[in-house]
């Protein structure tokens, strides 16, 4: 899950990251009082879950509440690649800034290891410096058993070639970031700028955090982080009920069991779907092995709540849960909608091999559901809940 700039700046500031006050708001008069309680000048920022928004005009100097205001204005509401504005923050201002460097901390997956950038060349023209002079950004690998104590912190500043004179304060974030890093079980912490200001300080003026969904059940705060705004409310639905479902953009709904067999899923549909006008997959949602009628009465439901969804594809192969079993299942699931008063009224087609098929085509044909058609190979099943979304 990646989080909001002004996210990022709070979970920095818990682990005494040097960084500025700032407040989130989401109308331009808001930012009037917000630059008053900062002395009378602020930086209007974009909250948008994109970098680059300095050029994209998406940061601004306000020197009194009044162009605060203006700027607020201006940058609500904004596109910035496709993100819109819904929230700026209004930031203290930096004292005149000296350099800018970048530092982040990032799970390295092709390496397994936990990896250091640093850079004395940080700002809004990091990726430049990276992809043209490689030499000026240090990358160095972070024992994850022994992490960012003051001397590691000390060889990423030497790797780095920060100045003597923020050696020191540059330790300090590094070991803080990591903290942060660590601490809230991140696969991102990302500083950029680190801002050396007049004063000598340095702060961290821009932050990206991205958080480990895996670590959710020992971290009970990152739920509040949620962008409750933003999500798909199918897609809240289905977390809900715990289910891996993805809202695409097409018109059949897609049930399978197993990932692979939903992504091979996704494609055999989106490749029929061209002979039926460019029909496509409406989702990804795998039930997993062991699918109970529950769990498949569950996926049947979000699916068909899916007002895009014209038809939809259950694939099941079945292994240690037999085919049988998910027959049962898929007959019990229309039914329980049924007693919920939420009948089903787009086709199922139904394609079952694997495990005990035989037995399960036979539930299936002798429930004889209206709506149900079973189709016997994933092609021509795929080609039928194809025609049929097309038709619809
Ligand atoms: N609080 C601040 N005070 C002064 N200047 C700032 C402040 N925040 C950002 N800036 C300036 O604006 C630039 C872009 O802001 P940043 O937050 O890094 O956004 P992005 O990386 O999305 O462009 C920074 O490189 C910095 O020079
Ligand atoms: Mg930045």
């Amino acid at each position: 899950m990646d989080l909001f700039e002004y996210q990022a700046r709070d979970l920095f500031a818990k682990h005494d990251v040097p960084v500025l006050a700032g407040e989130v708001i989401d109308t331009p008069e808001a930012a009037r009082a917000a630059t008053e309680r900062l002395g009378g000048k602020s930086v209007v920022k974009a909250q948008v879950k994109v970098g680059g928004r300095g050029k994209a005009g998406g940061v601004k100097l306000a020197g009194t509440a009044d162009e605060a205001v203006e700027h607020a204005t201006n940058i609500l509401g904004m596109d910035i690649k496709g993100h819109t504005v819904h929230k700026v923050m209004i930031a203290e201002t930096a004292p005149e800034i000296v350099e800018e460097y970048y530092v982040s901390f990032l799970l390295d997956r092709a390496n397994r290891t936990f990896l250091s950038i640093a850079s004395v060349e940080g700002g809004m023209e990091i990726e430049e410096v990276a992809a043209t002079r490689p030499e000026a950004v240090a990358k160095t690998p972070i024992d994850a058993n022994v992490g960012v104590t003051p001397e590691v912190a000390r060889q990423i500043v030497e790797a780095a070639n920060f100045p003597a004179e923020v050696a020191d304060k540059v330790e300090n974030v590094l070991v803080t970031l990591w903290k942060t890093f660590i601490e809230e079980d991140a696969l991102l912490v990302e500083v950029n700028p680190l801002a050396k200001v007049a004063s000598g300080d340095v702060i961290a003026l821009d932050g990206k955090v991205s958080l480990d969904e895996n670590a959710e059940f020992r971290q009970p705060e990152h739920e509040a982080l949620q962008d409750k705004d933003a999500a798909n409310p199918l897609e809240a639905a289905a977390k809900e009920k715990n289910l891996n479902y993805v809202k695409l953009d097409g018109e059949v709904g897609i049930i399978g069991n197993g990932a692979g067999l939903v992504m091979s899923t996704l494609d055999v549909v989106a490749y029929a779907g061209e002979a039926h006008g460019g029909v496509k997959p409406a989702n990804f949602l795998d039930i997993g092995g062991g699918a109970s009628a529950a769990v498949m009465a569950n996926g049947l439901e979000i699916i068909l709540g899916d007002p895009d969804v014209k038809s939809v594809f259950v694939n099941v192969f079945g292994g240690i849960t037999a085919c049988d079993e998910v027959a049962n299942g898929i007959v019990q699931a229309l039914q329980l909608l049924a007693d919920k008063g939420e009948e089903v009224t787009k086709p199922l087609v139904v394609r079952l091999d694997g495990n005990n098929a035989e037995l399960g085509r036979k539930i299936l044909s002798d429930a004889n559901h209206p709506l149900v058609q079973r189709v016997d190979t994933m092609d021509g099943a795929a080609d039928k809940a194809a025609e049929l979304a097309a038709a619809k």
